[in-house]
């Protein structure tokens, strides 16, 4: 029902839809402002002391507003944030030597105060239809903020001409909100900062570095000294790297997607070895940098759609994005039958909202749907999905549903080794994958185009099921009048005072994804600068000389940033004089529940982590063990996974009685979960189907692995120490060339047309 209503909305209102988004923005002045340059004078200002409509629960002391991102020439510039603090004063404690964090949320342009609202990071969690506390906030951690960035996002205003051109003036602009934000709380500038973030901040996150260790010391607004960077899901690389070239290890983690079939599989690893994607890892990495080819593209006449990638995510966006499309069309399509725009609306509506445009032909109930939420009720653990488990339990067998799904101008999957790269799909190699998912395997045959790659074995976006902060954030929503959300009429949350609290613009509604404004609406809203992983050499060098942790970590269950680009950023990389790893990332970590929580590796300054049971947003399944992770590995400073530099003894955590640890294969992959979430129930696969596809994968990566891994075995065993120095040399020559490619590199990146949460 809802569907529908929503789907008459979007048929009446395109056409006539006015764009009235602003596309410049200032911050407000609110009574006791003070007249002065910033001081702590202005903690009193910032304070959040007003209620909060629909928080019934004591917050901790909170701060929020604007402040200058010093942009030159921008003074309407700002960057909006929240602050919370750990204990009460903790935050205004002028001598605290404590560490402290920052949040960014990826995108580009998804706000960091969204993610803090629907992502269990934060002390409120925006569910489906209330506001609650977070048992699992990470304010519990750290006096922590919660920014929105770059300029244009979320609450962070941005004056006319404003918006940030590259990737180095969003770090500048970044650093400039910075040296503010320390006048009000002046021993932040002191201690240790940790800058977290997840997806897209990846990006961000070392340019910002970068534009720190390029200022003087004295000119440094904030310590990273003792902190730590670090990202969940990171977009370290090119966007190939993280999307098309992990894709066989997804497909080991989650067989499911291609019905466990064998043929697939040998298939997807031919093309993959083909479009040289199959990068051998070694631990120590040896044989120098690894080889990067450039995709080679299908002949898909426009990307297919990707929800994640363009989830709009409430009307405004949505019809705003619609209406663009309709103007963007030639004069002759718009002339088209009413057929023919209706189809082409119908797409837009597919490729724009991520879902609900076929949900209501393909009978997803919307009731049921919602009430399978999963962002809260299971949130607890890999346990609490078992207990949960109260309805039908499907097994998903190939015969029994007829395919819905038709992609016109495919054409259908020919899995017979050929020994060339497949003409059609080139090396996209992911698209491939979700394609054949989309119209083979139950019960993603089932989702119309709702294909989610945040949260594999949840098929749906577990956050998209839930009340969208939009309206509670925004002070009304003149503009946004049918506020009908997954079945709810959520119009009584609205509160016309947060604006206000928050001491927030009044000439900008909030969004979650603020997608015109990030690189200033810059033809094809792309980002320019390459990919962090250009200087991540010289990076770390100078973070290794400062003293600042990196700290990379992935949910296992993301297949859009998949852990195993990161894994190859690091083996690629010389931190602390050596090139990667010289351990396998496969230390178990185990969280406070005493289950299995993934693996870690730590080394000369940087950690890895796999978490098991977690997404893209890693806290959204996993509240718990996402927080145990950041208190334990940034602020803690645990030892688990580390390599003794000296001896290559490992620190290891004892396994807590009863735990079984899941199989890593060969190739470091974790499997994933058994069970694949559906409407309300769970869908697992036959036992002996799961059987012949575990034999044939341990044959072919094994037979793969026999050669190579004897050798390597016995060469870290033995030859840790020597081969380690032997690195280190030779990563001193190299160090010059690095920085010279990354100077000339500066292509334009392929990343640049994905955009990330
Ligand atoms: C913080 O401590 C002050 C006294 O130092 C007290 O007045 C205030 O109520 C406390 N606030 C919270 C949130 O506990
Ligand atoms: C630091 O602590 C001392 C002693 O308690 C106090 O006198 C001083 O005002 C404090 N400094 C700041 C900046 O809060
Ligand atoms: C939010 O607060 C309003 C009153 O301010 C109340 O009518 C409404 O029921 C509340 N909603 C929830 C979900 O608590
Ligand atoms: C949060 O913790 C409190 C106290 O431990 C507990 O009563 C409550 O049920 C928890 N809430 C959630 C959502 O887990
Ligand atoms: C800055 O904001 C003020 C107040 O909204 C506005 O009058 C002015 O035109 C803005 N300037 C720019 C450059 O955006
Ligand atoms: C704002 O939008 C107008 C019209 O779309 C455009 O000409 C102008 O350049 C935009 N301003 C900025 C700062 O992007
Ligand atoms: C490394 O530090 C130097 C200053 O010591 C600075 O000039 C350079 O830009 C920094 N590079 C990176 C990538 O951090
Ligand atoms: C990785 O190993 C496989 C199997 O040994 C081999 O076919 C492939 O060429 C190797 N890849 C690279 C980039 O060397
Ligand atoms: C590894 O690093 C080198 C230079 O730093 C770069 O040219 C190459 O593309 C990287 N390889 C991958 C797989 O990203
Ligand atoms: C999808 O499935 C249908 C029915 O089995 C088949 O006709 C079609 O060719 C398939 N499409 C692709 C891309 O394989
Ligand atoms: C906004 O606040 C005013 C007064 O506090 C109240 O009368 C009005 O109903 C509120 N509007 C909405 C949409 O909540
Ligand atoms: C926008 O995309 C088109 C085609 O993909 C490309 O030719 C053009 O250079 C891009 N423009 C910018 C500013 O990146």
């Amino acid at each position: 029902m809802v569907h529908r209503s929503f789907l008459a909305i979007g048929l009446v209102a395109v056409v006539p839809y006015v764009l009235a988004t602003q596309n410049w923005s200032s911050p407000a002045h609110y009574p006791g402002k003070p007249t002065g340059a910033y001081s702590p004078e202005w903690q009193n200002y910032f304070e959040v002391t007003d209620p909060l409509e629909n928080v019934t629960w004591p917050l901790p002391r909170n701060w929020a507003g604007s402040i200058s991102t010093q942009t030159v020439g921008n003074a309407n510039n700002t960057a909006f944030f929240w602050g919370f603090e750990k204990t009460n004063g903790s935050l205004t404690d002028g001598n605290s030597t404590q560490p402290w964090m920052i949040w960014l949320a990826g995108g580009p342009g998804y706000s960091s105060i969204a993610s803090m609202l629907v992502e269990n990071i934060g002390p409120i969690v925006v569910t489906k239809d209330s506001l609650g506390p977070n048992n699992n906030s990470w304010h519990n951690i750290a006096d922590i903020f919660f920014v929105d960035n770059p300029v244009g996002t979320g609450y962070s205003t941005v004056g006319r001409g404003g918006f940030p051109a590259d990737e180095d003036q969003i770090a500048a602009d970044f650093l400039g909100f910075l040296h503010g934000l320390v006048k009000v709380f002046p021993a932040l500038k002191t201690r240790p900062l940790h800058l977290v973030g997840e997806s897209y901040a990846g990006r961000f996150i070392p340019y910002i570095l970068k534009g720190y260790f390029g200022l003087a010391p004295e000119d440094r607004p904030v310590n990273f000294s003792g902190g730590k960077i670090g990202c969940s899901n990171p977009a370290l690389s090119e966007a190939n790297l993280f999307e098309n070239i992990p894709i066989v290890r997804v497909i080991e983690t989650y067989p499911q997607l291609i019905d466990y079939d064998t043929k697939m599989y040998d298939y997807l690893r031919e093309q993959s070895h083909l479009c040289k994607f199959d990068l051998n890892l070694t631990y120590p990495q040896t044989g120098g940098k690894l080889p990067y080819t450039r995709i080679k593209k299908g002949l898909l006449p426009h990307r297919l759609p990707q929800p994640t990638r363009r989830r709009l995510t409430d009307e405004d966006d949505f019809m705003a994005e619609l209406h663009g499309r309709w103007l963007a069309l030639p004069e002759e399509h718009r002339r088209r039958s009413p057929e023919d725009r209706e189809l082409a609306r119908r797409a837009w509506m597919r490729e724009t909202l991520g879902d609900d445009g076929e949900a209501t032909d393909i009978g997803v109930d919307a009731k049921s749907a919602s009430s399978s939420s999963k962002g809260k009720s299971t949130s607890t653990s890999t346990k609490s999905t078992t207990k949960t488990k109260t309805s039908s339990t499907a097994k998903a067998t190939s015969t029994a549903i007829v395919p819905r799904n038709k992609f016109p101008g495919v054409p259908p999957f020919d899995l017979r080794p050929t020994g060339k790269i497949n003409e059609f799909w080139g090396c996209d190699l992911r698209d491939t994958a979700m394609v054949y998912a989309l119209n083979f395997t139950y019960p993603w045959n089932q989702l119309g185009l709702k294909f989610d790659f945040l949260d594999i074995p949840y098929t749906v976006n577990p956050i998209s099921e839930n009340m969208h902060p939009h309206h509670w954030m925004n002070r009304s929503s003149s503009r946004c009048p049918h506020l009908l959300l997954r079945g709810a009429n959520v119009r009584h949350l609205i509160d016309n005072t947060t604006r206000a609290a928050l001491h927030a613009p009044h000439n900008k509604i909030w969004r979650v994804t603020t997608t015109t404004y990030a690189w200033g609406n810059l033809a094809n809203g792309t980002d320019p600068s390459p990919p962090s992983t250009f200087f991540l050499d010289e990076l770390a060098a100078n973070a290794t000389k400062e003293n600042v942790g990196m700290v990379w970590y992935s949910g296992n269950d993301d297949a859009l940033t998949t852990h195993w680009s990161t894994e190859v950023v690091i083996q690629n990389t010389t931190f602390g004089g050596i090139q990667g790893f010289t351990a396998k990332p496969n230390t178990s970590w185990f969280d406070d529940e005493g289950l299995y929580a993934g693996v870690v590796r730590q080394e000369r300054g940087w950690t890895y982590g796999l978490l098991y049971s977690a997404g893209h947003q890693t806290p959204v399944i996993n509240p718990a063990r996402s927080v145990a992770f950041i208190r334990d590995f940034f602020i803690g400073n645990s030892k688990v996974g580390a390599v003794d530099p000296d001896t290559g003894a490992i620190t290891t955590q004892a396994t807590p009685a009863g735990v079984e640890i899941p199989n890593i294969l060969p190739d470091g992959v974790i499997t994933g979960q058994a069970e694949v979430h559906y409407k309300t129930g769970t869908v697992t696969w036959p036992e002996a189907t799961v059987v012949a596809w575990n034999a044939h994968v341990s044959s072919v990566l094994y037979a793969e692995a026999t050669p190579t891994s004897t050798k390597s075995k016995t060469s870290t065993k033995t030859k840790t120490q020597s081969s380690v120095v032997a690195s280190a040399t030779a990563s001193a020559s190299t160090s010059s060339s690095a920085k010279a490619s990354a100077t000339a590199t500066a292509t334009r990146s392929v990343a640049a047309t994905s955009s990330v949460p």
